[in-house]
């Protein structure tokens, strides 16, 4: 049995080869692409691996994402149906994503990037903020990173609900699940959050016809992937103020290109797909605990169900 890792970003790279050799000193571990005998790995921790690159390993049994998302590995396969898919769940990856989304409702809900283009001009314009009890957040996925925001806004003081594939019962959180509920879901949602794993289900989700759904003039965070969203349906969404405006820290292509549209928009805030980034050191652990659980044919942690994508 080998380790290999195949993370395409060279800093990170750096920092989980470190926190990996740290968690487990006593493991050889290659680092794609110098991987002399690939036939020998039989767990790969990978990041936006190059398409086809699992064919290369002809005794694979897991492959670990680096992050919480993976549809990175299932754009990459064809994953062999024996080979088991891990992702990242970590307490302080969900507890960044919270502080994020808390970060951006606040600032949508007090104007705060208003008033920082009107600080650019010496603009003194008061406004009236709009007030926690008088907004809806809705969240769309309610797994581990939607949950945990969940109760981060409702602590806050906003009212909060939330969709999920299957009926869900939380505290202090209106439910909504399926298709069916969707509409109902959406129709008094003021601040709706993207908190949704990218699969064949929920890519292109954000669309005219889901904005159509919403109240007028409702403000959207998309920090799950940047294939949620059907571009140029947001582009005509701000245009007729179905939407007021939006934060994206994801896109379709990332780096997001010089020339794209997004770009010259005020009311579009843009980061740079930096809401809750894994930490290797902490992380590592968990890894290198799944990779002896696989050897030792114990049951691995943080698996993800192939045929529901997520
Ligand atoms: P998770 O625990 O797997 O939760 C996914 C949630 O989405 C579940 O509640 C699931 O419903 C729901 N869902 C899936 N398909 C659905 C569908 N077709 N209709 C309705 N609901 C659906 O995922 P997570 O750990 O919270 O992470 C969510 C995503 O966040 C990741 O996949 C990743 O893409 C993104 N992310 C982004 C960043 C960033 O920095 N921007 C950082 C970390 C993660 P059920 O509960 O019924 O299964
Ligand atoms: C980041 O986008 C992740 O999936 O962890």
């Amino acid at each position: 049995m080998s380790f290999a890792v195949i993370i395409n970003h060279d800093l990170f790279k750096k920092k989980w080869l470190q926190a990996l050799r740290q968690a487990a000193p006593e493991l050889p571990i290659a680092a794609f692409p110098d991987i002399a005998s690939p036939e020998k790995v039989t767990f790969l921790l990978v990041w936006r691996p190059p398409a086809g690159v699992f064919s290369r390993f002809s005794n694979l049994q897991c492959i670990a994402s680096a992050g919480a998302g993976v549809d990175h590995i299932f754009r990459a396969g064809p994953v062999p149906e024996n080979v088991s898919i891990t992702r990242v769940v970590d307490e302080q990856l969900t507890r960044d994503m919270g502080l994020y989304l808390a970060g951006q409702v606040i600032a949508y809900a007090r104007d705060f990037y208003t008033y920082l283009r009107a600080q650019q001009q010496r603009h003194w314009r008061p406004r009236m903020y709009k007030r926690t009890d008088d907004l809806t957040v809705g969240i769309m996925g309610l797994g581990v990173l939607g949950i945990h925001a969940a109760e981060v806004l409702h602590q806050l003081g906003f009212k909060v609900r939330g969709w999920s594939r299957t009926p869900k019962s939380w505290p202090h959180i209106q439910t909504f699940a399926g298709d069916e509920q969707l509409p109902a879901f959406l129709q008094d949602t003021h601040i709706l959050i993207n908190l949704l794993p990218l699969t064949e289900q929920t890519r292109g989700i954000l669309s005219n016809e889901l904005f159509a759904m919403l109240p007028d003039g409702a403000y959207l965070i998309n920090a799950a992937r940047g294939a949620h969203l059907v571009e140029k349906d947001l582009l005509t969404a701000l245009d007729s103020g179905k939407l007021t405006g939006a934060c994206l820290d994801v896109f379709c292509e990332e780096p997001l290109p010089n020339d794209h549209p997004f770009w010259e928009r005020e009311s579009i805030i843009i980061t740079p797909h930096v809401a809750s980034i894994t930490q290797p050191e902490r992380v590592a652990p968990q890894i290198i605990d799944n990779y002896y659980r696989l050897q030792k044919g114990q049951p691995l942690l943080h698996t993800v169900d192939r045929q529901r994508g997520y």
